[in-house]
């Protein structure tokens, strides 16, 4: 626990485990926990349904977050399209920025947390793992939420958002100075969790 502002950046590509570990660390410390990637998807729904995505953007609340639609491969990709317009990014950086910053601790998970929205941020991680892995990882878990698709679909999926979201020009997916890599492509999730929590205690101590 802490009661000053304390960011915790964990950045990383598409199903490479950031969200479960950047829960658990959160919890762990009792911080917020914001999965940045929801508000690109919601711009990305209700662009879909024919809203400007600007307007989108701007217009966001914390319910339209809790939708499970959400979490669909068609989302992911409709997200990282609207997430590559320098405008959307600019109409959602104040808000990602003043939840980094309040009081108590923030966890943030997305592609440029430690490179553009919180560039200070005490603690910045980096989760990666290959593309194999992490559509083994996505395969299952969209099977379990009754979505019908192939191994192979979800694996040109991931590379499709990788290319994406690593070649456009405004915030590219980049690994931050000073970050903690983490490959997990052989690390189990509790490794992974432990690694991470080692690094927020220790900042939490220096800072
Ligand atoms: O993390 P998630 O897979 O839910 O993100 C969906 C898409 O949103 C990503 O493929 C990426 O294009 C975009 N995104 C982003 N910046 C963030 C978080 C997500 O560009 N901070």
């Amino acid at each position: 626990m802490t009661t000053r502002p304390f960011t915790v950046a964990l950045d990383g590509p598409a199903a490479s485990g950031k969200g479960t570990i950047g829960r658990a660390v959160a919890a762990h410390f009792g911080f917020a926990y914001l999965d940045t990637g929801l508000l690109y998807r919601a711009v990305g729904a209700r662009m879909r349904e024919g809203m400007d995505p600007v307007r989108a953007a701007e217009t966001l609340t914390a319910q339209v977050l809790d939708d499970p639609a959400l979490r669909t491969a068609e989302a992911g990709q409709a997200a990282s399209k609207v997430a590559a317009m320098p405008s959307v990014r600019t109409a959602l950086r104040d808000f990602q920025r003043a939840f980094a910053r309040r009081a108590g601790g923030a966890v943030l998970d997305g592609r440029d947390i430690g490179t553009v929205i919180c560039p200070q941020a005490e603690a910045k991680i980096f989760v990666t793992a290959s593309a194999e892995a992490r559509a083994t990882r996505r395969h299952k878990d969209l099977v379990e939420q009754g979505e019908d698709l192939s191994y192979r679909d979800v694996l040109a999926d991931i590379e499709a958002r990788d290319e994406r979201d690593t070649s456009r020009s405004d915030s590219p997916l980049r690994e931050a100075e000073g970050a903690l890599r983490l490959d997990t492509t052989e690390m189990s999730i509790e490794d992974a969790v432990a690694a991470a929590t080692r690094t927020v205690e220790a900042r939490l101590h220096q800072t």
